[in-house]
């Protein structure tokens, strides 16, 4: 049984940046009271719950802050390891695990347990350094990259021919195949202490072109049922493999030839699952907590078609944020926003999100666009 709604029972959220802050939103009614810890005085979350200023890679810091916790959950994937498994040695539930992160964080190890595992996956080499991709010349066209700390996009990039490998990491990294894709998909599913499972309805992703971060998505994915059942299974195989708890956004390439190969995959709610807030009974943040909680999972149907437009801060912009089109958004059918309590934009730093509800597909779509030209976030 589920001991959250004790008193003086406590979560604390590693990372205090818009996935925590909408995982607080699902805490209130829970009443679930929340302690986020991030190095940003300003984080999105630091007005909003009890909140710690400190570095989630230092020790200390996150040992000092993990015992004032009953559960201990991320938002974010860059945080102390032995600090995690000492507090869950400790006695304290950390979900997800931390050898689920600890591999998650590196995504050299999240290739070679696809592959240990039978889970389709880009053809890859490992590498050591620059000197490794000039040897693997043969391999090209790929995609080189970093195996820790990349994130939107950051930490990627595609060697096309052999006069871009002077471009080459000369860190420890991966090269892919590059994967002439049809689509790019996500699977968000969660399991909870007991083990039950629950998977989301796959939604389609689409990224900005150059820099590589989640544009705009679409749920549900337009995937045939076999290929739908077919993404579903390799997360639910995924998820048990790893007998984590919580929540995992798996993002997966369909091909051009029907088959699925997984891209990378996050023990934590996801961009892609934003929509869910308002587009399916149960939230991807509610499902997060009734995971680690170890309640019931949540009914993940979705009610209508729904898209998510991320708003990112304008190309040519830096300084105290000033949103221009808002009005023209808000008179949308089925819309709603999300701000995400960011003071400054940069370019393409996510400042919030929009999220449109339609039962028709043909508007969904053509708002879609809309608010995409017409939401701007200038300085
Ligand atoms: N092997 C590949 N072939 C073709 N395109 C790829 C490949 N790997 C990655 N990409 C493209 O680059 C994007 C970013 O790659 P990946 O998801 O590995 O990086 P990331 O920075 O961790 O992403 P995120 O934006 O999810 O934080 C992918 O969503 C996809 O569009
Ligand atoms: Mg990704």
């Amino acid at each position: 049984m589920s001991l959250a709604f004790n008193n003086n029972f406590k979560v604390g959220i590693l990372g205090g940046g818009q996935l925590g802050r909408m995982l607080i939103q699902s805490g209130i009614d829970f009443n679930i009271p929340i302690i986020v810890l991030d190095p940003d005085a300003h984080a999105p979350c630091s007005s909003l719950a009890e909140f710690q200023h400190g570095k989630l890679t230092d020790y200390d810091t996150v040992m000092k802050f993990g015992e004032q916790c009953d559960i201990i959950t991320i938002e974010i994937e860059n945080v102390n390891i032995t600090a995690l498994k000492t507090l869950a040695k400790q006695g304290k539930k950390v979900f997800p695990q931390p050898e689920v992160i600890e591999l998650i964080q590196d995504k050299r190890t999240q290739k070679r347990f696809y592959f240990d595992n039978g889970i389709p996956t880009a053809d890859f080499i490992l590498t050591e350094n620059k000197k490794d991709v000039e040897n693997n010349i043969d391999f090209l066209p790929a995609v080189n990259k970093l195996g820790k700390e990349g994130y939107d996009g950051r930490g990627v990039q595609i060697l096309s021919s052999a006069l871009d490998v002077r471009r080459a990491f000369d860190s420890p990294g991966i090269l892919e195949k590059l994967i002439d894709f049809e689509k790019e998909i996500s699977v968000i599913i969660a399991r909870n202490e007991q083990g039950e499972v629950k998977t989301f309805p796959a939604v389609e992703m689409v990224f900005h072109p150059v820099q590589n971060l989640v544009e705009y998505l679409f749920a549900p994915a337009n995937i045939s049922t076999e290929i739908a059942e077919k993404a579903h299974a390799i997360a639910h195989k995924i998820i048990t493999k790893l007998n984590m708890v919580g929540l995992l956004a798996v993002e997966m390439f369909v091909t051009k030839a029907g088959s699925i190969l997984v891209n990378e995959i996050a023990p934590r709610p996801h961009n892609s699952g934003h929509h869910t807030i308002e587009a399916n009974i149960t939230s991807q943040y509610e499902q997060h907590l009734r995971a680690i909680l170890n309640l019931p999972l949540g009914d993940t149907t979705l009610l209508a078609a729904s898209a998510m437009v991320n708003i990112l801060g304008e190309p040519g912009y830096e300084g105290l944020a000033k949103f221009e089109g808002m009005d023209e958004v808000m008179k949308l059918p089925g819309v709603h926003l999300h701000l995400y309590g960011k003071r400054f934009t940069k370019p393409f730093r996510k400042m919030g999100h929009v999220t449109l509800v339609d039962k028709d597909i043909t508007r969904l779509k053509a708002n879609t666009e809309f608010v995409r030209q017409i939401l701007k976030v200038k300085a």
